[in-house]
């Protein structure tokens, strides 16, 4: 077993695609960790059906699709273990765990799941919504993660995990690693283009949102029009000018410059230049990763195969895991033969 540092993160299958927000908030820096991490990545497609469940073959065709667009931004089945939540039945088992160390309270101050409980209300909600950030403590620490790269919208969940494992170890002895949150500078919350108050997310109206599935001349016309501000200034203020931030913030993101370099290189211009030059970092990355996406969706067996083997690694760490937490509560072991 590696003696590298570990690295774990997730991400719903939910939508046709990825969009922006979750390659630079997170998945880009899921590629980067394949280098001087043991690295665990996985398509958490329990949690994809707390809200809104989707048609079975639409969600089984989104967990390909994830899984594909995945490798094509980078992960390399061969540097991590790229997986799908429900291959590996320990996560499910751990939260059970989990969810009995979590005041209803504790549980209750989500952010995520009070926002998204009062769209259709409280009581219409289902259960698994509620324990949802529990079965994400259980991802993580069933891995023994020691970094966590997620965008900021997730530092919460990764705040309960860390009480958890700290519970769980004060409680029954050392067990779990207790992980450290990865939020990159900059791109840790992209916002809604239309929007720029709100976070950008597959839930939101389609023209906020870009898709790295979306055609060139879509792409350019979401960031054409980006909503902005009028004082016509060139200017990295994400507080007074969140719109404008979030345009230097994701063409730094895409051509690897810092922000006050991309704020220097367009000073004096106007907004049309800097959202031309957006789109067009944007297109650079997005056209050739649709074509690989749509590439290795064409060989769904061989994807399968690659899920396959990335769940065999996960299990064989995660049961590990699994058995010393449940001999540690109390579990009386089952014995075999
Ligand atoms: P999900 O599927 O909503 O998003 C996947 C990742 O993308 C990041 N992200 C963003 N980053 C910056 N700006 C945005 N606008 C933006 N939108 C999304 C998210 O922060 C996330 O890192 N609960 C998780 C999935 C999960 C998980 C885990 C993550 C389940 N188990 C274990 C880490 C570890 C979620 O719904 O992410």
């Amino acid at each position: 077993m590696s003696n590298q540092p570990r690295v774990l993160s997730g991400i719903q299958p939910t939508g046709e695609s990825m969009q922006l927000g979750n390659y630079l908030g997170a998945v880009r820096n899921w590629v980067q960790m394949q280098d001087g991490f043991d690295a665990y990545y996985c398509v958490v497609d329990l949690h994809a059906i707390t809200l809104d469940p989707p048609e079975p073959a639409a969600l089984r065709q989104r967990t390909r699709i994830v899984a594909a667009q995945l490798l094509a931004a980078g992960l390399d089945p061969d540097r991590c273990a790229l997986f799908v939540q429900s291959h590996v039945p320990e996560h499910p088992q751990l939260s059970w765990v989990l969810e009995c160390l979590t005041g209803f309270g504790e549980a209750s101050r989500m952010t995520q799941f009070k926002d998204k409980s009062a769209k259709a209300g409280v009581d219409r909600q289902g259960v698994g919504l509620f324990t949802y950030p529990i079965l994400q403590a259980a991802d993580i620490l069933l891995y023994q993660a020691d970094q966590v790269p997620i965008g900021e919208d997730q530092r919460q969940h990764l705040e309960l995990t860390r009480n958890l494992a700290q519970r769980f170890n004060a409680r029954y002895g050392q067990t779990f690693v207790v992980p450290e949150a990865y939020i990159p500078k900059g791109a840790a919350k992209i916002l809604d283009l239309q929007d720029p108050t709100a976070k950008m997310s597959k839930s939101r109206p389609e023209a906020g949102t870009v898709y790295l599935s979306d055609e060139p001349a879509v792409i350019t016309k979401k960031v054409r029009r980006a909503v902005t501000d009028t004082d016509g200034e060139i200017r990295y203020d994400p507080e007074r000018k969140p719109g404008l931030s979030n345009l230097l913030a994701i063409h730094a993101a895409f051509t690897d410059a810092g922000i006050d370099s991309v704020e220097k290189e367009f000073s004096g211009q106007g907004y049309g230049a800097l959202k031309n030059a957006v789109a067009e970092s944007v297109i650079a990355f997005a056209q050739p990763f649709a074509a690989r996406s749509r590439e290795l969706l064409d060989d769904p067996a061989e994807l399968d195969r690659i899920l396959a083997k990335g769940a065999e690694r996960a299990r064989a760490l995660a049961s590990v895991t699994m058995a010393d937490a449940y001999a540690k509560v109390g579990f009386l072991p089952a014995v075999v033969g």
